[in-house]
């Protein structure tokens, strides 16, 4: 079977109710969190993607067992430093950002040599963004390439711990920096720009010594060092970035309906919400409640009359950061230009997407106006595709797959997406829930 898919017809209107798989960044952080919790961890609802996969396999390396039994997984942590550090051990974090950033910040302790390798994407990617701060921890870092992987970390016993301004919004940094700060001697500050905050309200409520204090632009986060953690069991609840794709394809259906069952809405997470709301989607939650201090609700969307442009507040981009290339997909149906700025970060992701978009949307018919960090979209509420439109060469990237899927449904015209297997990366059931609405 060829890795690609081929589509040629809109989809019909629907009204369904769905369950999308579970949230990406909960899944890593619980398996991270288990992994040096003290005694046996289980998760139901586990994503069962390549990120969270190879994140059970570094752990592997780690000497931490972890055992699978039917939808369960069980996390064997041997405690806070219960890690098994051999000499020039690899340890590989595949297409995942979040593993490779935050297992950097769990491993500055490390006594010998290990290296860190990733594919082709992650290789290209900035950890010098994290290398710095964790070299000011102690650790050393060596690597040939300016800013990407493979590098080699040799840790120490002996952890200062820092002052750390994150700048950029990136929740990675800042949450690899709390694991690093966690395992040193004294206080560690963290000034960090507003992005997802999973990492925080698990530390709370396995009630580590963490103190955060919200502002409107940043928080500032001190963490002192743990001692022991508890063990974590956890239904993860499901990932709003996968819901998102869905929420678009209502978005730009007519006459549609649809209900997305146990989404996690962390205020942090959704951004795409207040953004697609704003251009007149109709998006309600219900059965909202609290679960281990993440918020979790049905998000119900309806299919609107119009679609309205946007000149999107900047203040909105690190919670819809994941979410901006099928944002852009209804901008691309709104009456009007639509402006959405500060966004070199999005270049910085699987892929460049924010040139991808532009790629994207020009294929489609669209006119786009791009610079480095930002793009103005002009919409078009009676766009229809008639050509052949073929997208290859991304990178793999999971959520161009995704996003050109959502395009050829909701616009028609006859493409063809190649690296179909990219949705394993986050969101194995992908088609086969476009194949459920279908029915
Ligand atoms: C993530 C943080 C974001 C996001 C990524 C998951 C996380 O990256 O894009 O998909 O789980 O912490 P940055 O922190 O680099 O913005």
């Amino acid at each position: 079977m060829p890795n690609l898919i081929s589509i040629r017809k809109k989809i019909k209107n629907f009204d369904k109710k769905i369950y999308v798989d579970g949230d990406k960044s909960l899944s890593i952080r619980w398996v991270l969190f288990s992994s040096i919790a003290s005694g046996v961890s289980e998760a139901r609802n586990l994503l069962m993607s390549e990120d969270v996969l190879a994140s059970i396999d570094v752990i592997k390396k780690l000497g931490i067992k972890v055992k699978k039994k039917n939808n369960s997984f069980k996390i064997y942590g041997k405690g806070i430093n219960g890690y098994r550090y051999k000499n020039n051990l690899t340890l590989n974090a595949k297409n995942s950002g979040t593993l490779g950033r935050l297992i950097l910040g769990l491993i500055v302790n490390s006594s010998k040599s290990i290296n860190l390798i990733g594919d082709k994407s992650l290789s290209k990617r900035d950890f010098k963004r994290i290398t710095l701060p964790l070299s000011k921890f102690g650790a050393r870092f060596k690597s040939k390439k300016k800013v990407g992987l493979p590098l080699t970390i040799k840790g120490t016993q002996n952890l200062k711990p820092i002052n750390y301004i994150e700048t950029k919004g990136s929740a990675q940094c800042k949450s690899s920096v709390i694991f690093a700060g966690m395992r040193t001697n004294g206080k560690t500050l963290i000034k960090a720009k507003k992005s997802r905050n999973h990492t925080e309200l698990l530390c709370k409520y396995l009630k580590l010594p963490i103190k955060i204090k919200n502002k409107k632009k940043f928080d500032i986060i001190e963490v002192s060092k743990i001692k022991k953690i508890k063990r974590l069991n956890y239904k993860i609840p499901s990932d709003i970035s996968s819901a998102a794709f869905f929420i678009v394809l209502t978005a730009l259906s007519n006459k549609s309906k649809l209900t997305i069952k146990n989404v996690n809405i962390n205020p942090s997470r959704i951004g795409v919400i207040t953004i697609l709301k704003k251009m007149g989607v109709n998006i309600f939650f219900k059965n909202k409640m609290i679960y281990k201090g993440e918020a979790i609700a049905d998000i119900v969307v309806k299919s609107p009359k119009k679609i309205n442009n946007i000149n999107c507040p900047s203040y909105l981009n690190s919670g819809a950061i994941d979410e901006f290339l099928i944002i852009f997909l209804v901008a691309a149906k709104a009456n009007g230009v639509s402006y959405f700025k500060d966004l070199s970060e999005l270049n910085k992701k699987e892929s460049p997407r924010l040139l991808w978009a532009s790629k994207i949307l020009k294929k489609m018919g669209v006119k786009t106006i791009l610079t480095n960090d930002s793009i103005k979209i002009f919409g078009n509420p009676k766009l229809e595709i008639n050509k052949k439109i073929e997208i290859k060469n991304f990178l793999k990237d999971h959520r161009i797959f995704m996003c050109c899927t959502i395009a050829a449904l909701s616009f028609g015209g006859n493409w063809i997406i190649h690296d179909k297997d990219s949705i394993n990366t986050s969101f194995p059931s992908f088609l086969k829930i476009i194949s459920s609405i279908k029915k």
